[in-house]
C-alpha cells in the first residue's frame, strides 16, 4: 500500500481515506461526550480558592467523596510522595503537605477515575509524562519564570494524551484503523488520528481542558504538545514544548503510548526550552530511578 501526503489529506492509491473537514464540534455532537469533572473537585477547587475557608472546611469536603478520599490517600501514601510515615486521614495530609499540593492531589485521583478503563500502555505512559514534566521543571534548566506553577507539573503531564483515551472509549473502530495505518507507514500516531478521524488527541484533549475550565496555559499546553504553532497564546509555547519534551522522554525511557508508533516529536521543542538533546540521558536515567512510583500510580488509575 503506497501513502502520499497531500496538502490536505494522505491519499491512498488516489483516493482519500476520508474527508478532512470533520470538525471537532461535529464530533462532539454526534460520537464523543466528553466526561464532566465531579463535583467534589469542582467544589474543593472553589473552597481552595475562596481565602475565608478554613483547612477543616476542605478536609469535610474531600472526606464527603469517599472514593477520591481514599483514592486521595493512597496518592499521598505512594512511593511517588514517599513520606516518611503512613497518613491515614485528608486532614493529615494537608496538614504534611500543604492545601495546594492537596488541590492537585485530588485532582490527579478524579484523573484517575476518569481513566479507569482506557488501555495500560497508554495510562502507563500519561502517568510516566506527570513524573517526566515534573522531572524536567525541577530540574536545573528550568527556572519559575519558565513555568510558573512547579506544583502542577505531574497534572500537566498526566493530562497531555487524556484525548486519546477518550478516542479509546468512543471510537474504538476507528482507533483500530489508527493502528493499521501507522503500523503500515512511517506516519506518527497525531498524523494518522487527523487521518483517520478528521481531529487529533491533542485539540480534543484541549477541548476536555477547556471544559474543565483548567488555566489557559494548561489548555494552550495540551493543543500544541506535537506542534507548538497550535498554542493560542504564544507566552504558552515554552509550557507546550516542556510537555513535548517530557513524551519524548517517555518514549526513550521504555513508556511509549503506543508500539509500532513514531513519536510526534516538534524539533522546535529544544529551541524553545534550551534544552539540548544531549541532557536527555540524565532524563531517562532518572526516569528508571521512578519506576516504582509510575508504576504504582498507574495500577491506581487503571
Ligand atoms: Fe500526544
Ligand atoms: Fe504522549
Amino acid at each position: 500500500m503506497h501513502y502520499t501526503l497531500g496538502k490536505e489529506a494522505w491519499v491512498k492509491q488516489g483516493e482519500h481515506i476520508m474527508s478532512a473537514t470533520i470538525s471537532i464540534e461535529d464530533i462532539l455532537d454526534e460520537v464523543i461526550t466528553l466526561p464532566s469533572l465531579p463535583d467534589t473537585v469542582i467544589q474543593i477547587t472553589n473552597l481552595i480558592n475562596d481565602p475565608d475557608a478554613s483547612m477543616n472546611d476542605i478536609g469535610k469536603a474531600i472526606s464527603g467523596d469517599p472514593s477520591i478520599a481514599l483514592k486521595s490517600l493512597r496518592v499521598v501514601n505512594s512511593a511517588y510522595f514517599a513520606l516518611p510515615t503512613k497518613v491515614t486521614s485528608v486532614e493529615h495530609a494537608i496538614s504534611l503537605l500543604g492545601m495546594k499540593v492537596i488541590k492537585n492531589i485530588v485532582f490527579t485521583a478524579s484523573v484517575f477515575d476518569t481513566l479507569q478503563g482506557g488501555e495500560e500502555m497508554l495510562i502507563k505512559h500519561n502517568v510516566a509524562c506527570g513524573v517526566a514534566m515534573k522531572l524536567l521543571v525541577d530540574s536545573e534548566y528550568v527556572d519559575s519564570s519558565g513555568f510558573k506553577h512547579p506544583d502542577e507539573a505531574f497534572i500537566y503531564g498526566l493530562l497531555h494524551d487524556v484525548g486519546k483515551l477518550i478516542f479509546g472509549e468512543f471510537m474504538a473502530d476507528k482507533m483500530a484503523k489508527v493502528v493499521d495505518l501507522c503500523s503500515t507507514n512511517p506516519l506518527t500516531w497525531y498524523q494518522a488520528e487527523k487521518e483517520i478521524i478528521g481531529i487529533d488527541h491533542a485539540e480534543l484533549g484541549a477541548k476536555l481542558a477547556q471544559q474543565w475550565q483548567l488555566s489557559p496555559e494548561l489548555i494552550d499546553a495540551i493543543r500544541g504538545h506535537h506542534d507548538l504553532k497550535k498554542c493560542e497564546n504564544p507566552d504558552h509555547r515554552f509550557t507546550a514544548a516542556l510537555m513535548g519534551l517530557a513524551d519524548f522522554i517517555c518514549y526513550q525511557s521504555g513508556y511509549p503510548a503506543h508500539t509500532n508508533a513514531t513519536p510526534a516529536l516538534d524539533e522546535d521543542i529544544w529551541s524553545e526550552t534550551g534544552i539540548s538533546p544531549d541532557a536527555i540521558e540524565g532524563f531517562v536515567t532518572a526516569m528508571h530511578d521512578s519506576k516504582d512510583s509510575i508504576n504504582e500510580l498507574a495500577n491506581m488509575a487503571s
